[in-house]
C-alpha cells in the first residue's frame, strides 16, 4: 500500500513566480521567504517522494465565480497552467496520477463527499509555485493529483469539514494498491486581505497559533465558523483550510508528525507567508 511521508504548507502569492522568473531569491524583500526552503528541499531529496497531493484553491483560472464546486478532484494525466492575468510567467505542464486521482474520487464519493472529477483542469499559481518552490531545478520530479477546496466564492466548506474531508483523502492515500511514496502539500494564507476595508490585514497572533496547533492539536482550528476564521485571518487568509486538510490527511497517516521545520515572514505582497514540513512517524 501507498505511503504518505509527510506534509508540507507554503504561501502561493503570485508574485513570488515574479521573483524566481526575475532571480530575486537573494534580495533583501524576498530573502527571508525563500530561506525557509532549503531545509524542506534537503528532506524532500533525502525522502524522494513519487506523488504530491495537493490541497489548494482554483482564483478564477478553471472555476470562476458561475460555476464554483466545494471540493474538486484532479484525473488528468497532464496538468496545464495558463495566464492567470498576474504578469506572471506561464510555468510548464506537470504529470497527474491518474491512478490515484480515480482511487480518491471513488473512494471519497463512497464515503458521501460530494466531489466534482475533473478529467481536463488548468491550474493557477496556487498549484503550480509549490511545486516550483519545493523543486526549483529541471522538470518537477513528482505526479500530482491537485485537489481543490473552495476558499473564494462564498457559501466556503467549514473547518470541520475540510478536516473530515482531509481525513477521509489521507485514509484513500493510504489504501491506495501502491508501493509508492506520497508527500501532501497545503498550498495557500496565511493571514491576509486583499480587497475591501480592512485590505492588508495580517493577523500574526492568530497564525502564529494555527502554525502551533498543526503540530500538537490538529483539530483545533475546527472550533471556528468560517465567519469567524474570516474575521480573524482576513478574507483570503480562509486559504488556510487547505492546511487543516494537509494535517488532517497526515492524522490518518499514523500516529503523528515530527516537525521538520517551520518559516513566518510577514509581508509579501498583502499576505503573512509561512512554510512548514511535519513528517509523519
Ligand atoms: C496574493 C495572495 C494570494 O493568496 C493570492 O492568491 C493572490 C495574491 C497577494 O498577497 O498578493
Ligand atoms: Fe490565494
Amino acid at each position: 500500500m501507498a505511503r504518505i511521508i509527510g506534509g508540507l504548507g507554503t504561501s502561493h502569492i503570485p508574485a513570488i513566480g515574479g521573483a524566481i522568473h526575475k532571480g530575486l531569491q537573494q534580495e533583501p524583500y524576498w530573502k527571508p521567504f525563500f530561506d525557509g526552503f532549503p531545509p524542506i528541499r534537503a528532506w524532500l531529496g533525502e525522502q524522494r517522494p513519487d506523488v504530491v497531493v495537493m490541497f489548494y484553491n482554483d482564483h478564477g483560472l478553471n472555476f470562476f465565480l458561475d460555476k464554483m464546486p466545494t471540493f474538486a478532484i484532479g484525473a488528468a494525466a497532464e496538468y496545464h497552467n495558463a495566464d492567470e492575468g498576474w504578469g506572471i510567467p506561464t510555468l510548464p505542464p506537470f504529470r497527474g496520477e491518474p491512478g490515484l486521482s480515480w482511487h480518491l474520487i471513488e473512494t471519497l464519493v463512497e464515503q458521501e463527499f460530494d466531489i466534482v472529477s475533473c478529467q481536463e483542469m488548468l491550474v493557477d499559481h496556487a498549484c503550480t509555485l509549490p511545486l516550483k518552490l519545493f523543486w526549483p531545478d529541471g522538470e518537477c520530479p513528482v505526479t500530482v493529483v491537485p485537489v481543490c477546496i473552495n476558499t473564494v466564492q462564498f457559501p466556503l466548506p467549514k473547518a470541520s469539514r475540510v478536516y473530515a474531508l482531509g481525513r477521509a483523502v489521507g485514509e484513500a492515500i493510504r489504501s491506495w494498491d501502491s508501493d509508492k511514496k506520497v508527500a501532501v502539500i497545503a498550498s495557500g494564507g496565511l493571514s491576509h486581505q486583499l480587497d475591501g476595508e480592512r485590505a492588508g490585514f495580517i493577523n500574526k497572533a492568530f497564525d502564529l497559533q494555527f502554525l502551533d496547533s498543526l503540530q500538537s492539536n490538529p483539530q483545533w482550528a475546527t472550533q471556528f465558523s468560517i465567519h469567524e476564521i474570516v474575521e480573524k485571518a482576513g478574507t483570503q487568509g480562509v486559504e488556510l483550510l487547505q492546511w487543516l486538510a494537509m494535517r488532517a490527511a497526515l492524522t490518518a497517516a499514523g500516529a503523528g508528525v515530527r516537525p521538520l521545520h517551520r518559516s513566518y515572514h510577514i509581508p509579501i505582497s498583502n499576505t503573512a507567508t509561512a512554510v512548514m514540513a511535519l513528517e509523519a512517524v
